[in-house]
């Protein structure tokens, strides 16, 4: 039921309120890059396997008739493009058997392609096996969301223990596990703590698109509107993590909508994007065919501004330099990282 709200308010929810802070970083324009469109080789290595694009369709959805037909289409794209794709929280198809065609379709529909579990970071460690197994998934995502359940009327109100738990998870867990933040942004000092917990994988989920508390508040949540700017934007928590210069990958992920966001992600320091409410409207208002379009038209122009920038690569763009202006830089200047 809440999960069938989320996708229909989602569909109509602007981004928002504030940017994801993007529109601060400028990639330099290269008059004379000395490459030919067809060079761009975008392709990343991940969970030991090959994406053809540094690309997540970030986690959305199960459990319900709707989101099976969501998900086959989504898991189609990902397998046709050569993207990742996260599945969304595993919990109902847990304590529900009869709801895992909704998250399996996935795996079948894209048998060799990277594909991540996902559940709560608060979740019990005996269930993680199952999550994965259920999708033969090749990471497990866990995410972090207080600001929603504490907007939400029914959310849960005990967020101790939450550390030991993950440090649990992330010694027993067979497949490498990524902690994912829901749009609120991860700070240095969080990232911190998770890596001594024994994490790896980042998916900083900043604020600047999809809002969660905008989202509940629709729902009668208990914010009534009053706390929808709460949060870090993307490009923030991005360079934030970044400049701790950790052995992590770090997936960039919250309201990124444009190909030039996602080059500058992987400039500073992504190792992929995220994507989730892009693709979700364009999915509900556009079809199967609309959403294939949208994808080409991405990946197209995304593979340009790499041309653009003088970059073949993502290795390359992130030697390019970088301008980092306004309120992304005043924040990072506050908190005493180097722009
Ligand atoms: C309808 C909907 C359902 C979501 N469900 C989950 C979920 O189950 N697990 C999760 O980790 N994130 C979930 N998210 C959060 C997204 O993965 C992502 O972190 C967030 O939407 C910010 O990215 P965006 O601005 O590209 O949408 C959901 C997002 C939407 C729009």
């Amino acid at each position: 039921m809440r999960k069938a709200e989320h996708l229909d308010l989602a569909k109509i929810t602007a981004d928002g309120p504030g940017t994801n802070g993007f529109e601060d970083i400028y990639l330099l324009q290269d008059s004379i890059p000395e490459l030919d469109l067809d060079e761009i080789d975008l392709r990343v290595e991940f969970l030991n396997k090959t994406l053809d694009y540094p690309l997540l369709i970030d986690a959305m959805t199960g459990g319900t008739d709707k989101s099976l037909q969501i998900n086959r289409i989504l898991a189609a794209a990902a397998s046709k493009y050569g993207l990742a794709m996260a599945v969304g929280s595993m919990t109902v198809a847990i304590e529900n058997p009869a709801l895992r065609n909704s998250f399996t379709i996935v795996r079948e529909t894209n048998p060799d392609g990277i594909i991540l579990a996902n559940l709560g970071a608060n979740c019990s460690p005996r269930n993680i096996g199952e999550a994965v197994n259920m999708i033969a998934a090749d990471g497990l995502q866990l995410h972090f969301n207080v600001p929603q359940e504490l907007a939400m009327r029914e959310g849960d109100r005990s967020f101790r223990g939450i550390l030991d738990n993950v440090k649990r998870i992330a010694d027993t867990c067979k497949v490498p596990v990524i902690a994912k933040e829901v749009g609120f942004g991860f700070t240095r000092e969080t990232v911190a703590k998770l890596y001594a917990a024994g994490i790896n994988i980042f998916d900083n989920g900043g604020k600047g698109g999809t809002n969660f508390i905008a989202i509940e508040d629709q729902r009668q949540g208990l914010f009534a509107n009053q706390l929808d700017d709460w949060g870090i934007p993307t490009a923030v928590s991005l360079a934030e993590i970044a400049a701790m210069q950790l052995p992590v990958k770090i997936i960039a992920s919250g309201g990124i909508r444009k190909a030039d966001e996602i080059a500058k992600a992987i400039a500073i320091g992504a190792d992929l994007a995220g994507i989730t409410g892009l693709f979700l409207k364009i999915l509900q208002h556009e079809g199967q065919d609309g959403l294939d379009t949208r994808i080409e038209s991405l990946l197209y122009q995304l593979k340009a501004v790499f041309l653009m920038s003088g970059s073949r690569n993502c290795a390359m763009i992130r030697e390019k330099p970088v301008l980092i202006l306004g309120r992304t830089a005043e924040w990072l200047h506050a908190r005493n990282i180097n722009t």
